[in-house]
């Protein structure tokens, strides 16, 4: 997978086998369990008292997969819901492939990674739910054919409902599932226990227990990526729009973004047919179109600025790709910057970006900027156990692992389907184990520090 960048930009943009698949509804509603998933209920969520917000007290995003922007704006269902929300026509993904922009998106990096593995980000880095806790804001990742609560396997394949007579399918893969993917998460027993199906979907739905920050992955024939954007489109009207009617799911003090993770062309900028819907767009907005520049680091900051929150000190302050969803921006009193034209920035990039996940251009994970401001105004979040002496700019040149024969520190075998027990015994919520980093000595940090796991 590693091989070259070429070979990897050969692979990615290659679409899947256009499917036989027809859409066919897993379940009889939005708010019904069903046996096609695998997990029955497992209870409702329990949350903390809502936390008011400047501009919304609810955040669903709702991430769909691999589709240009305008076979998405030419689909009949996406045109229907531009007329009940906001069209933010100059949204941008961070790179390609997929599991960067997922785990950009709540952490405010993708640091250098370019392919879809099974990685592990070390404990004491940082993400959204880190803030969110901090101001006792609920969340959840929904995740459709996740097996149980929590699950921690590369993928899931179970019963074909979209053809009884089909072999097993894998509908649900991690990549898609990005908190999954943070340690700072994954080794939290109560963080975890946030991860649930749509089956618990069903359930927290009809006992009004949403949370007030919500990350939701269809299937991956429900968001387009093993199927077509109109798939996905049937999928939507299945899903989304009789939710959009249910004050359970969206009331005046929701909104909802309607997304997708990355372009699925390469050799073009990553433009992204993205929408704002849900009670908290006031109608005087719905069916207009937003044309600041926004990228996946704005699904953080427009967090930041509506509930005050603190920042990661990574992407997610950086101002020029960061800015707050205009809607947002405009209660809280944040200035966006006004980036067209060739100020946008290329982030159709792959495998070029140098960073702790690239194996070809790696240097350690460093500190966030302490000095950065986020949207939100606070400090900037610092896990304990973070060396402070180790940040973006005291960072060694990036060296090539791959010319060394070595690979990278984090990434696990690509078969391995569960984490290894001695992470799992670990449920501290101290994340007092080191960042795997080194301040000095490059050659020292990749003997000595490669292979805590
Ligand atoms: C499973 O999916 C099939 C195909 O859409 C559907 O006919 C069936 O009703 C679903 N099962 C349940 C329990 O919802
Ligand atoms: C229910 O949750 C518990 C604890 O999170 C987990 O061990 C169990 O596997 C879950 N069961 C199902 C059916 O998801
Ligand atoms: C297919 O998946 C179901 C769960 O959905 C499982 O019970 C069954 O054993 C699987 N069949 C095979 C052949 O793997
Ligand atoms: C939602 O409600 C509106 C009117 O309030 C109605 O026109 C529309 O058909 C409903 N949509 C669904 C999917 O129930
Ligand atoms: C928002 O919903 C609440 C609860 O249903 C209601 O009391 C309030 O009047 C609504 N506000 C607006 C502006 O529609
Ligand atoms: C990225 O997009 C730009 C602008 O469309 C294009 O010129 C460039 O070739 C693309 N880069 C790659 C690596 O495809
Ligand atoms: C912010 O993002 C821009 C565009 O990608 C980049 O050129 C710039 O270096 C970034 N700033 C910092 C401080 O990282
Ligand atoms: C934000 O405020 C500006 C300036 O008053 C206005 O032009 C724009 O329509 C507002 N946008 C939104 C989405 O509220
Ligand atoms: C943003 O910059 C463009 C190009 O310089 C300019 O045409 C436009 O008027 C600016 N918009 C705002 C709101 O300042
Ligand atoms: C951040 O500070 C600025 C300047 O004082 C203020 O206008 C803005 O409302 C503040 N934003 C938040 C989210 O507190
Ligand atoms: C960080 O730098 C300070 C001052 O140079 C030094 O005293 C301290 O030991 C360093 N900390 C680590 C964890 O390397
Ligand atoms: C699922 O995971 C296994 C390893 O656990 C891997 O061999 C397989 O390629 C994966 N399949 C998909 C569709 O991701």
């Amino acid at each position: 997978m590693f091989t070259s960048v070429a070979a990897v930009a050969a692979v990615f943009p290659v679409a899947w086998a256009a499917s036989a698949f027809n859409f066919a509804p897993p379940s009889t509603s939005p708010t019904a369990a069903s046996a096609n998933y695998t997990g029955s209920s497992n209870g409702t969520l329990s949350n903390s008292p809502v936390v008011s917000g400047r501009a919304f007290d609810r955040f669903i995003q709702i991430w769909l997969e691999n589709t240009d922007f305008n076979a998405a704006a030419s689909t009949g269902a996406f045109m229907e819901l531009a007329k009940q929300g906001i069209t933010l026509d100059q949204y941008y993904a961070l790179t390609h492939p997929s599991e960067p922009n997922y785990i950009a998106t709540v952490g405010g990096d993708f640091f250098g990674l370019f392919g879809d593995e099974f990685i592990h980000i070390p404990s004491n880095v940082s993400t959204v739910v880190d803030l969110l806790e901090a101001k006792n804001i609920s969340w959840a990742s929904y995740q459709e054919n996740m097996p149980t609560v929590g699950y921690f396997g590369y993928n899931y394949t179970s019963v074909d409902y979209l053809d009884a007579g089909a072999d097993n399918y894998t509908f649900y893969v991690r990549k898609h599932n990005p908190t999954m993917i943070y340690d700072s998460v994954a080794n939290v027993s109560s963080r975890v226990a946030r991860h649930r199906n749509f089956n618990d979907f069903a359930a927290d739905v009809n006992a009004s227990a949403l949370p007030q920050w919500m990350f939701v992955t269809p299937n991956i024939v429900n968001d387009a990526h093993d199927t077509t954007i109109d798939f996905a489109a049937q999928w939507l009207q299945f899903w989304l729009m009789p939710l959009l009617n249910d004050t359970r799911f969206n009331d005046n003090r929701t909104l909802i973004l309607l997304t997708f993770d990355e372009s699925e062309t390469y050799t073009v900028n990553n433009r992204i047919f993205t929408l704002l819907l849900g009670g908290a767009v006031p109608s005087s907005l719905k069916g207009t179109t937003d044309s600041t520049y926004y990228t996946h680091y704005s699904a953080l900051s427009t967090v930041q600025a509506n509930w005050g929150l603190s920042s990661l000190g990574r992407g997610d302050t950086n101002k020029t790709m960061s800015n707050v969803y205009s809607l947002v921006a405009n209660v809280t009193g944040y200035q966006n910057e006004n980036v067209t034209g060739a100020a946008i920035p290329l982030t159709n990039l792959t495998g070029t970006i140098p960073g702790p996940l690239n194996v070809n251009a790696w240097f350690p994970f460093t500190a966030p900027n302490t000095s950065a401001v986020g949207a939100g105004n606070g400090t900037v979040f610092v896990a304990p156990g973070v060396n402070m002496n180790l940040t973006i700019a005291s960072a060694p040149q990036p060296i090539n692992l791959t010319q060394r024969g070595q690979s990278l520190p984090q990434v696990l075998p690509l078969n391995a389907t569960s984490l290894p027990s001695s992470v799992v015994s670990n449920t501290s919520t101290s994340g007092a184990s080191t960042m795997r980093v080194a301040s000095t000595g490059v050659l020292a940090v990749a003997g000595a520090v490669f292979l805590l796991f």
